[in-house]
This record gives structure tokens, C-alpha cells and sequence, in this order.
């Protein structure tokens, strides 16, 4: 299951509740810019695929189309519409993921980090930085990472809770 919550004014909004169906298309450093470009223009007014030369391809199990330069392509289709305000959260089972073969090694492990994919804040698109540690690190008995040790001596440290004060954002 997944979801996303969109604002009833978008032209994504009626298009997703009409069909019952939406992708989620993960973006890559490459895709940035189309990203950007398709999060403030709206499909009302221009072909979004055309304007950025992206690929439409039908989905494995909805109607819409995948954006075939993108690395996971993860079909949806919806189960429920919660109204939350501003935004409605439209909750979804996934019925299928496409990956692109490219960042397969030979023993079959799939390296999403290959693709360099991107994650937004606060107002920018950042590549990811340094791996900083992995599942279950923390726990682990034996062979536990260099990467971890560092960051749990500080946390329980003496002082760990100095320089911890709270700003409130208005948003
Ligand atoms: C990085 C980024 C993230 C966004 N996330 C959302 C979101 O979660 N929900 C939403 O309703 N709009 C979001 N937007 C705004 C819409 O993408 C934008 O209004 C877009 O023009 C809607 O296109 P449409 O009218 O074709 O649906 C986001 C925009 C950007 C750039």
C-alpha cells in the first residue's frame, strides 16, 4: 500500500478519481528538471510529456501511462479518498513495479543509488550524500559498521541533549 495527497484543484486530482489509477515515477538527478517542470505546470494547460520529452508507456496493470526514463515505475490503484483539508489523501494498493534492468549487477541485486535518485526539501532537490548506515546496523552483534559507532556514542552521550531548543514553523 501507498498514498498520495493532492489538492482537490489539481487537474491530477479528477483524473485520479475518475480512473481509480495513478504511478508513482521515482526522478533521478536527470529528471530533475522535468520534475520541477511538471510540479508547477498543469496538464490542463500543456502536454507534459511533450514539453519535457519524456516517454509515455501504458502500465503493466492500469491504464495510465509509466514515464519510461524513470528507474521504478509503481502502479496504483486507489482503495480509499480521505478529505484532510487542504489536501485529500488518496490511499492505494500497488499492483505492479516496473525496474529498469540497467541497474541490475549480475547477481541480480537491483542498486537503486545507481540511478542517482533525488529527494526534495524544504524548497530544493538534493541528490543523496554519503551512506551513513543500514538496516538493522544498529542492533547488530557482530561486523557492525564503522559508520554507526560514531553517531551512538554521541546519542547517548553526556551533553546529547544541548543544542536541542525547538523553533515553532508557521506553514
Ligand atoms: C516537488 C513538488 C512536489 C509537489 N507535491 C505536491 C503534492 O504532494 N500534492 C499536490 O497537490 N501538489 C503538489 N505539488 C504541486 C503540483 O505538482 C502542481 O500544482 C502541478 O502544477 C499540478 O499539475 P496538474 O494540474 O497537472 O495536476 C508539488 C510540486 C512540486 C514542484
Amino acid at each position: 500500500m501507498t498514498y498520495v495527497s493532492i489538492r482537490p484543484e489539481r487537474h491530477s486530482y479528477e483524473l485520479i478519481k475518475e480512473s481509480g489509477e495513478f504511478v508513482i515515477n521515482l526522478v533521478t538527478k536527470d529528471l530533475t528538471y522535468a520534475c520541477d517542470f511538471c510540479g508547477v505546470r498543469s496538464g490542463r494547460d500543456v502536454d507534459k510529456f511533450t514539453e519535457m520529452h519524456l516517454t509515455a508507456k501504458k502500465g503493466e496493470k492500469v491504464d495510465c501511462p509509466i514515464i519510461l526514463e524513470s528507474p521504478v515505475n509503481i502502479e496504483c490503484k486507489v482503495k480509499e479518498i480521505v478529505p484532510l483539508g487542504s489536501h485529500h489523501m488518496f490511499l492505494a494498493e500497488v499492483v505492479s513495479v516496473s525496474v529498469s534492468e540497467k541497474y541490475f549487477d549480475k547477481t541480480g541485486k537491483f542498486h537503486l543509488n545507481r540511478s542517482k535518485p533525488i529527494c526534495y526539501s524544504h524548497g530544493g532537490y538534493f541528490t543523496l550524500g554519503e551512506q551513513v548506515g543500514s538496516f538493522g546496523y544498529s542492533v547488530r552483534k557482530k561486523d557492525t559498521p564503522k559508520t554507526g559507532t560514531k553517531q551512538r556514542k554521541r546519542r547517548s552521550g553526556k551533553n546529547s541533549g544541548r543544542n536541542n531548543k525547538r523553533e515553532r514553523m508557521n506553514f
